[in-house]
C-alpha cells in the first residue's frame, strides 16, 4: 500500500467498535488508536493533579504532553475515568488539542484505524472508509457489565445501563463534535451479531471503499 489509509470508526460506548478497530488494524497492517483513551488519559492526569476543574488550559497542557504510546488501557478502563472523560470532552480547546494529536498519529504511512465519536465527522471527514457501529443500550450494558466484572469490579447492570444512557446523551447533545454518523458512514448494528460476523461485514465495506478510491485516483 503506497498511501496512508485511514479507517474511521465511530459509535457509542460498548458498541463493539474497539474490538472491530483492533481486528481491522491487524487485517490491513495499519496502526490503531482508540481515541477514547486519549480523553480518558487527560481526565486521569487532571484527577491525579487534584480534579477536573473548569479550566480548559490545564486540560490542553495535559493533552499536549500525553504520550499516546504509553496509555495504560487497564488503568484507564475504570468507570469513574470514563465518566470524567465524557465531562471534559465538551471543552472545545481540549478537543482541538487532541484532534491535532490524533491526526498526527494517523498521518504517517501506512495509516491507521481510529475509533471514537467524531472520527468520520471531524477528525478525518475525508477518510475513504467510515463505519458507525451501534448496538442496543441493553446489549451494550450487558457487555460493559461483563467486562467490568471480568476486571474484578463490583457493578450492577441497571446502574451500568443508566450510566451508558447518560453518557450517550451527553455525547450526542454536546455542541462541539457531537456523536453522530457521518452522512457517508456505513452503519453496522452489532446487537445480534458475533464479532466474527461484524468483522466480515466491516472488511467487505472497507474493501469496497478502498477499491472505489483507487479507481478514482490511481497511485
Ligand atoms: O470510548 P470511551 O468510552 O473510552 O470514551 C470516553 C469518553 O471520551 C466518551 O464518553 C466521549 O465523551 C469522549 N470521546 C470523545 N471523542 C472521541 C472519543 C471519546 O468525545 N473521539
Amino acid at each position: 500500500m503506497s498511501r496512508s489509509l485511514v479507517i474511521a470508526i465511530d459509535g457509542p460506548a460498548a458498541s463493539g467498535k474497539g474490538t472491530l478497530a483492533r481486528r481491522l488494524a491487524a487485517h490491513y497492517g495499519l496502526k490503531h488508536l482508540d481515541t477514547g483513551l486519549t480523553y480518558r488519559a487527560v481526565a486521569a492526569l487532571l484527577l491525579e493533579e487534584g480534579g477536573l476543574g473548569e479550566n480548559g488550559a490545564r486540560a490542553v497542557a495535559a493533552a499536549e504532553r500525553l504520550d499516546l504510546g504509553a496509555m495504560d488501557r487497564d488503568r484507564l478502563a475504570a468507570h469513574e475515568i470514563g465518566e470524567a472523560a465524557s465531562r471534559i470532552a465538551v471543552i472545545p480547546e481540549l478537543r482541538r488539542a487532541l484532534v491535532a494529536r490524533q491526526r498526527d498519529f494517523a498521518a504517517s504511512p501506512p495509516g491507521a484505524v481510529l475509533d471514537g465519536r467524531d472520527i468520520g465527522t471531524v477528525v478525518f471527514p475525508d477518510a475513504p472508509a467510515k463505519l458507525f457501529v451501534t448496538a442496543s443500550p441493553e446489549e451494550r450494558a450487558r457487555r460493559r457489565t461483563d467486562e467490568l466484572v471480568g476486571r474484578g469490579q463490583a457493578v450492577d447492570f441497571d446502574a451500568v445501563l443508566a450510566d451508558l444512557k447518560r453518557r450517550d446523551a451527553r455525547d450526542m447533545e454536546r455542541a462541539d463534535s457531537p456523536l453522530r454518523p457521518a452522512d457517508d458512514a456505513h452503519l453496522i448494528d452489532t446487537s445480534a451479531m458475533t464479532i466474527e460476523a461484524a468483522f466480515r461485514a466491516a472488511v467487505a465495506i472497507v474493501d469496497r471503499a478502498v477499491s472505489a478510491e483507487n479507481r478514482a485516483s490511481p497511485s
